[in-house]
């Protein structure tokens, strides 16, 4: 049977007019890596907002964040997820963005959609609005939701990248970044806002660098100033915006026509260790680079004997380099490869560069 690609069918790079549940269900199915998604809040907001000083605060009441009822929000939030979900690649993954006001709303249909969540994100804003009347906390984060297309799907997380830019560390769950302002803010011909809940380019940045590879395709429904094609045009990345308000709309285009792709070989990001070669250390034995009965040292002098099956020795306990190391550190885990050495010619040198050497020959 001949196959055809769906992806080959995709109105890529191009912003679609109109209901996003109704251009998602027009577009072919398992076609898009990821989804970035910005909907209505439903901030509820009742009568108009001011400063001490009887300013009014510039907030979301437009009509495309008007529901009903929770109820009208709720089978909202489940067709247009539904919608997404469908145009998913078995391992495509969703990212949710959302305040208090529906953001667990939007987490429990994400859940009964058959999504898997991966994590919630805290975007921490360094400079969020004061709450002027001095009545609740300041308000000053987003959640976003990360979740797979299903449960064991094998989703893209680029976790070396996301180490590299965090200089070195673990990129953890809570993200401190700044609201959009500045030259970033888009205004319209009178000055104003363009848009009243553009979303900050480092916000996207981080979650298409740590999402997605070049070349990947998405999709974000609620496109607004097109924050998200904005991004993925400068990552190398192809994307697809719905948006239903033509004055956003062209408001995004002539944004994205402004941006420019970074080079390829900007582009290119640490790689997941995770993806190299698998290497067990049992290779090593067997290839006589570490005989049995050798002894591998930590930094600090612990030793450990190799035995012929590619296990450690040391005290009484065996077990894998990994096993032993974490034995002997008393911590639940343990990098073998890292934690061992192996003298050679009066040296101290780490047995992942015998490693390293085997995988330089598969390459
Ligand atoms: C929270 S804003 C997204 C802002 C965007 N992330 C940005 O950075 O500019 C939500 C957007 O979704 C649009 N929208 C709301 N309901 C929609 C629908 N059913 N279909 C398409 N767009 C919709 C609104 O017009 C609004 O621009």
């Amino acid at each position: 049977m001949k196959r055809t690609n769906p992806a080959a069918f995709l109105p890529l790079n191009t912003i679609l007019a109109g209901d996003c549940i109704e251009q998602m269900n027009a577009l072919p199915e398992a076609s898009v890596d990821l989804i970035f998604a910005d909907p209505p809040y439903n901030l509820q907001l009742k009568g108009q907002l001011h400063r001490p000083d009887n300013s009014e605060v510039d907030a979301v009441d437009d009509h495309w964040d008007q529901f009903d009822s929770f109820a009208a929000y709720d089978k909202f939030t489940r067709e247009w997820l539904a919608a997404a979900r469908r145009l998913l690649k078995p391992n495509g993954a969703i990212w949710v963005i959302g305040s208090y006001h529906n953001i667990f709303r939007v987490g429990s249909a994400l859940q009964d959609a058959g999504y898997w969540i991966l994590n919630d994100v805290v975007w921490r804003k360094s400079n969020p609005m004061p709450n002027f009347r001095g009545k609740r906390f300041t308000n000053a984060h987003e959640t976003m939701i990360w979740a797979s297309k299903s449960e064991g799907a094998k989703y893209t997380f680029n976790y070396e990248a996301l180490k590299s830019l965090n200089e070195g560390v673990q990129m953890r769950s809570d993200w401190v970044l700044p609201i959009c302002n500045g030259g970033e803010r888009l205004k319209d011909a009178n000055g104003d806002k363009a848009h009243p809940t553009q979303k900050p380019q480092s916000l996207l940045h981080r979650v298409l660098v740590g999402s997605t590879n070049p070349g990947d395709v998405v999709l974000d429904p609620f496109f607004g100033t097109g924050t998200t094609g904005a991004v993925a045009k400068m990552l190398g990345r192809e994307f697809i915006g719905i948006e239903r308000e033509e004055a956003y709309r062209k408001v995004a285009e002539a944004r994205i026509a402004k941006v420019r792709k970074f080079d390829k070989e900007a582009l290119q990001v640490s790689a997941s260790k995770r993806s190299e070669p698998r290497v067990p250390f049992g290779q090593l034995v067997e290839r006589g680079m570490l005989r049995p009965g050798e002894m591998l040292v930590n930094t600090r002098g612990k030793a450990a004997r190799v035995r012929a099956d590619g296990t450690l020795a040391t005290d009484g306990f065996n077990g894998s380099i990994h096993q032993v190391g974490a034995h002997l550190e008393n911590a639940p885990s343990c990098n073998g490869w890292t934690y061992w050495h192996f003298k050679k010619d009066g040296q101290t040198i780490p047995i992942d560069l015998l490693r390293q050497q085997i995988r330089a020959e598969m390459n």
